[in-house]
């Protein structure tokens, strides 16, 4: 028994919680989709809220010195990484932050690159600012994601890809890219010319011994090129408070996102969002530290049942509580896939086909959740699709 509740499944229901939305009129559901956690908060970050509605009147507010300084401590102590305050943007979101990166360091019809499948917003986001969406499938080998470097190549020289929207570690496959595959694309980057912007905002859930690199940690000089987003919203589940970090420490590069930045009126962030992400980082270790327990203990029960009862092939994640499922066995393609999964089975998972189309056989299911409703969803699963 931790110091944290990580058992008790806290009222989701009638909060306008986004992920629990279906639930307010079909209560049978359990809902296993969007990227936040079933879990309480830490209890720091609850108070820090309380405390400032009792103290403040709620006007504008300034970027305070131990934010920054929070932000820097955490990079530092848990990734290695050494960056200034000046380095630091901050700005309302990660998926913000990539439209102002395609805004700032392409023109329409521009090519920007992703590897496909990834988290959805990325193509949206590229698709909708009219530049040309360039999809760099991942490769299924041994078991995880792998990039197949020579087509990467090709796909940036052919297509002339002026941005590369990197997910580190990947969503949805949990992939948690060595020191290695990293080296490759930043050489890659640097010989072809390409910003990257990296997305770490999965970085401190690293899982099972694996190890985050943050992309600028890996060879000095791709800081020349290259964007970190992050943020204390996903690993803290504070998402909705709105606040994430842009690290750049080239300042030309600086200098031309923070102006679209301002141009865009993005250049501010909700005082909350301030206060979540210094008291996280600040007073919630701890609290990681059980999470990642409690994480890891539903991936491996996940795993193990569906082995023995099911035809899914599960993506075991090296990091990240979402696990990428392969339905494939069934014969089966999206949306029937979704519409069995919501219909027999109750549960709600995020349509793989979202992702890209190397997704249409799968779903993504979210582990952040008490064990009991992971059980209750994989016995629900496997008896709707069996053995
Ligand atoms: C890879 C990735 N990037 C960004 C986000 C969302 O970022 P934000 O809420 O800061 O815009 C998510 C949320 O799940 C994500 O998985």
């Amino acid at each position: 028994m931790g110091k944290y509740d990580f058992t008790s499944r806290p009222n989701r229901l009638n909060q306008f919680t986004y992920k629990w939305q279906s639930s307010e009129k079909n209560p049978d559901l359990l809902q296993l989709w969007v990227a936040d956690m079933d879990f309480l908060p830490v209890p720091e970050i609850k108070q820090a809220i309380i405390d400032y509605g009792q103290e403040h009147i709620f006007g504008y507010n300034y970027f305070k010195d131990s934010l920054y300084q929070s932000v820097i401590d955490w990079e530092k102590n848990e990734h290695g990484y050494e960056i200034k305050k000046e380095d630091i943007s901050f700005i309302d979101g990660v998926v913000p932050a990539i439209s102002v990166a395609i805004q700032a360091f392409t023109e329409k019809g521009d090519a920007v690159l992703i590897n496909s499948p990834v988290y959805y917003p990325f193509a949206r986001t590229i698709r909708l600012n009219d530049r040309k969406l360039v999809e760099n499938s991942l490769l299924i080998k041994n078991g995880h994601f792998e990039i197949d470097f020579e087509q990467l190549e090709k796909d940036i020289v052919e297509n002339q890809v002026k941005l590369y929207v990197f997910c580190s570690p990947h969503n949805p496959g949990g992939r948690v890219w060595s020191k290695v595959e990293l080296q490759k694309i930043g050489q890659l980057c640097k010989k072809h010319g390409v910003i990257l912007v990296s997305d770490e905002i999965h970085q401190d859930l690293a899982l099972f011994g694996h190890t985050h690199h943050s992309f600028n940690t890996v060879d000095d000089s791709f800081k020349d090129f290259t964007l970190v987003l992050s943020s204390a919203t996903k690993t803290f589940n504070i998402a909705g408070t709105k606040n994430s970090f842009v690290i750049i420490q080239n300042p030309t590069l600086r200098r031309k996102f923070q102006r679209v930045q301002l141009a865009n009126n993005q250049h501010e962030v909700p005082t909350i969002g301030m206060i979540t992400t210094e008291t996280a980082f600040t007073y919630g270790k701890p609290w990681l530290e059980e999470l990642k327990k409690v994480v890891e203990k539903n991936i491996d029960y996940l795993v193990d049942y569906f082995e023995k009862n099911t035809k899914i092939k599960v993506m075991k994640p090296e990091g990240t509580y979402l696990v990428w499922l392969d339905f494939s066995a069934y014969g089966i393609e999206q949306p029937q896939l979704d519409e069995k999964l919501q219909k027999e089975a109750k549960v709600v998972l995020n349509d793989g086909a979202h992702f890209g189309k190397e997704g249409k056989t799968f779903a993504r299911l979210n582990v952040a959740t008490p064990f009991e409703t992971i059980k209750e969803a994989s016995e629900r699963i496997a008896k709707a699709f069996g053995k």
